[in-house]
């Protein structure tokens, strides 16, 4: 570093603690030196955060949250706006990219059990992070106005009408209207633009900032700050910069090779990503004959359709996001990682995904009675896999495998 560059950085150190920061946070952060390709996903998940606020701000630009002109508006974005159709198909894409991603990120964390102590709070921001993901895409969903856009919204406010005594005073207070309505719009955008944006990279800088205070977890669930070298540095820790910024570089290529072939050549993925039906200007006097949210909101989708009643319906979905947040708290095993547990928690996971594949399957589905028959058996096995964890991952115990002293490769 020159003589001019040390002073600069002196003269900065002074005033604003830019070293401290680098080295805690990156320099000396020293991970565990096992990770993965499930590690890329939390820097992924930062990467399309940046993306979606990016193409956010010039699809606002051009946007008009307004019942008359928002449909045409985007109908412009696409047609005339220079690279509007770019912009457009990077964010709405970027939204379907975000939950992939993040559903991998929270499998890891499940699977190498990042949820344990000492990481409950790790996990809990991210849990928040998850329902403000959901409250953003929701909310996004409603801007185009197009037919699914206007009709979903209406099934998903009026739910909380089924909540006893307040809900439809509730549902009116949301929408601010009697039906979704310009006045809806309105406030979705506010809160799709700012309010909920703001609130989500706050989040995000809690949730580093609560790992970086206990330290990362890995493959093997080894807490590598056990054993130090003499210089105090955990023997299996290696500086996050520069082995993995540069190895996240690895997968930040990947993602945007796959990530580009998608915008390009699918970028509605067949009406999964954007739906068919919402190429069509929202009528309010027209209900569209299948109406299903986008795929990532479907597994909770069907855990409401399967619960014959409305309000236990809500309760029951509700309820299905709720278990994850008690995730730390219910698996008594000894060891975090899949590879030293028992074989009831390894097939329970197995369970697990499956029910959770499958509600997403039958939640896209009109209903028939095959597919509710089936959606009631898979959330009976999603709310297994959490209700029934202290049992079996107790009775797990002394089928764990040791886990060894140092991380493996
Ligand atoms: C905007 C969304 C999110 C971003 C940007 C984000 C970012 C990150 C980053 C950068 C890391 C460190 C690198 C890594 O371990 O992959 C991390 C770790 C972690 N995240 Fe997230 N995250 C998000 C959402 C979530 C969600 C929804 C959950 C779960 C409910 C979650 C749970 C965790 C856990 C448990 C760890 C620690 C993993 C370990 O040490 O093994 N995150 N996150």
């Amino acid at each position: 570093m020159s003589d001019t560059m040390k002073n600069a950085l002196n003269w900065i150190d002074d005033r604003f603690p830019l070293t401290k920061v680098w080295n805690e946070h990156l320099a000396k952060y020293y991970a565990p030196k096992n990770f993965n390709w499930m590690y890329y996903f939390g820097s992924l998940a930062m990467l399309v955060l940046v993306n979606q606020i990016i193409t956010g701000i010039f699809l606002t630009i051009h946007y008009k949250p307004d019942a008359l002109l928002a449909f045409d508006s985007v109908e412009y974005i696409m047609r005339d706006v220079d690279w509007g159709w770019l912009i457009r198909y990077m964010h709405s894409t970027g939204a379907s990219a975000f939950f992939i991603v993040v559903y991998l990120h929270m499998f890891r964390g499940l699977i190498y059990g990042s949820f344990r102590k000492p990481r409950e709070l790790v996990w809990t921001f991210g849990m928040i992070i998850y329902v403000c993901l959901m409250a953003e895409a929701f909310m996004g969903y409603l801007l185009p106005w197009g037919q699914m856009s206007y009709w979903g919204a209406q099934v998903i406010v009026s739910l909380f009408g089924a909540i006893p005594y307040v809900g439809e005073d509730l549902a009116l207070w949301l929408r601010g209207d009697y039906v979704i309505s310009d006045a809806t719009l309105n406030r979705f955008f506010a809160f799709h633009v700012i309010a909920i944006p703001l609130v989500l990279v706050i989040l995000v800088f809690m949730h580093i900032v609560a790992l970086h205070a206990v330290g990362s977890n890995n493959p093997d669930g080894i807490e590598i700050k056990k054993l130090k070298g003499a210089d105090g540095i955990p023997l299996d820790g290696i500086p996050f910069h520069p082995y993995y910024s540069v190895k996240d570089l690895v997968g930040v290529g990947v993602f945007l090779f796959i990530f580009a072939l998608i915008i390009f050549y699918m970028p509605e993925m067949g009406g999964y990503f954007l739906e068919h039906a919402n190429f069509v200007p929202a009528d309010p006097l027209k209900t569209p004959e299948h109406i299903a949210p986008v795929w990532y909101f479907t597994p909770f989708y069907a855990v409401l359709r399967a619960v014959p009643d409305k309000f236990l319906g809500v309760v029951a979905m509700a309820g299905a996001i709720v278990v994850l947040f008690l995730l730390p708290w219910l698996d008594k095993g000894i060891n975090k990682s899949i590879r030293y547990r028992g074989p009831l928690f390894k097939k329970a996971i197995i369970a697990f995904v499956i029910s959770f594949v499958m509600l997403g399957y039958f939640g896209m589905q009109p209903v028939t009675p095959v597919g509710t028959f089936f959606s009631r058996l898979f959330t009976l096995v999603y709310f297994a896999f959490f209700l029934l964890m202290p049992y079996y991952t107790r009775l797990d115990r002394d089928k764990e495998l040791p886990v060894p002293e140092r991380v493996t490769d």
